[in-house]
């Protein structure tokens, strides 16, 4: 596919930051460092952030209605990378910001880039991360990011192609691979795509042959990558035993074989604790589609079909409220093969 602003940008973007808007502060304290163990700093009343590594800043959690992820961040490795990106949107005509350097200490980076994303989810870019010299004071014995970025993002989307289009332009986003799922009698395809060697940065699910989004919040979940396989049990247990709504039990994904579980968040997004997926080798790597999330486990925990039959009603609300798209940076979109 060709993007204005060759060459490639691909492998030089990692997802490093994620922005969250909530007003239940004390939950998610508890629940990030308590429960998924994560090291945690009060900024002051209105702000929060979580560490997983020696970056200041790979949660900004800011006062808010939405309860959502409202901005993800991208480490560019370097300036002329970036620049190459900042081209790409603007040559576009999409607005570009700079980040006020409040907003770039509260993330704890340097040259700070935002621009609309998908889902009204604002994309951020940044070059230099600020690293802490405080100890990580956390329950974790730590998380994987490095090149791999912090995790992924997943989605609902009415308007898959076009969410492929977007980070295609933009960072060079490349298809892993997909999953087809049946879920309570619905036809899911979900779309892995990567900007490194993570095997996936952004999932995007959507509902086959239907235009309906069946989540409320942008996000419908996110991950994070614990660095062994006893943080994800203890990580689990604790997550039980503080009362927290688990999601999906432990269980191993298909296409990535990551194994992991989901929680629910204070926010009501899931909150996905992974260990072990694969890393991608670029020169033998192949898309496939693979039938089913899970080799194994991954059961939903304490969902009824009450709550099932509230995601239909949300989905029905959704073709009254057309997703958020970006239609100059999402192009014609990219239709799956
Ligand atoms: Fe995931």
């Amino acid at each position: 596919m060709n993007t204005p602003h060759a060459p490639s940008v691909f492998g030089a973007v990692h997802l490093g930051y994620i922005v969250i808007e909530t007003d239940r502060f004390t939950d998610w304290r508890r629940f990030g460092t308590d429960a998924i163990g994560m090291h945690h700093d009060d900024l002051d009343t209105g702000l929060m952030r979580f560490r997983l590594d020696d970056q200041e800043c790979r949660f900004l959690l800011q006062r808010g209605p939405a309860e959502d992820v409202v901005a993800t961040g991208w480490h560019i490795d370097d300036h002329a990378t970036f620049e190459r990106i900042e081209a790409r949107i603007r040559v576009h005509g999409v607005p570009v910001t700079e980040g006020t350097p409040d907003e770039a200490a509260l993330r704890g980076v340097e040259r700070l880039l935002r621009f609309p994303g998908p889902k009204g989810i604002t994309q951020e870019i940044y070059t230099s991360p600020v690293k802490s010299a405080e100890p990580l004071r956390m329950l974790a014995s730590g998380f994987v990011t490095g090149d791999s970025g912090m995790g992924h993002i997943a989605v609902t989307s009415a308007r898959p192609a076009q969410i492929r289009g977007y980070f295609n332009t933009v960072f060079d986003a490349r298809l892993t691979d997909y999953i087809d799922e049946t879920i309570s009698g619905v036809k899911l395809k979900i779309r892995f795509l990567r900007v490194n060697e993570r095997h996936h940065s952004i999932a995007i699910a959507a509902v086959r042959g239907l235009p309906i989004d069946p989540v409320r919040t942008r996000i419908q979940h996110l991950n994070i990558q614990a660095a062994t396989l006893d943080d994800v049990a203890r990580s689990y247990q604790r997550v039980h035993e503080l009362g927290f709504d688990m999601a999906l039990s432990v269980g191993q994904h298909t296409n990535d074989k990551e194994l992991s579980y989901y929680a629910r968040t204070p926010s009501g997004f899931e909150w996905e604790v992974g260990w072990n997926p694969v890393v991608i080798d670029e020169t033998t790597w192949q898309p496939t589609t693979h039938r089913g999330i899970s080799i194994w486990g991954h059961t939903p925990v304490g969902q009824t079909i009450v709550d099932k039959l509230d995601q239909f009603r949300l989905g029905a609300r959704s073709l009254a409220h057309p997703e958020k798209t970006v239609p100059a940076l999402s192009g014609p979109g990219i239709p799956d093969d």
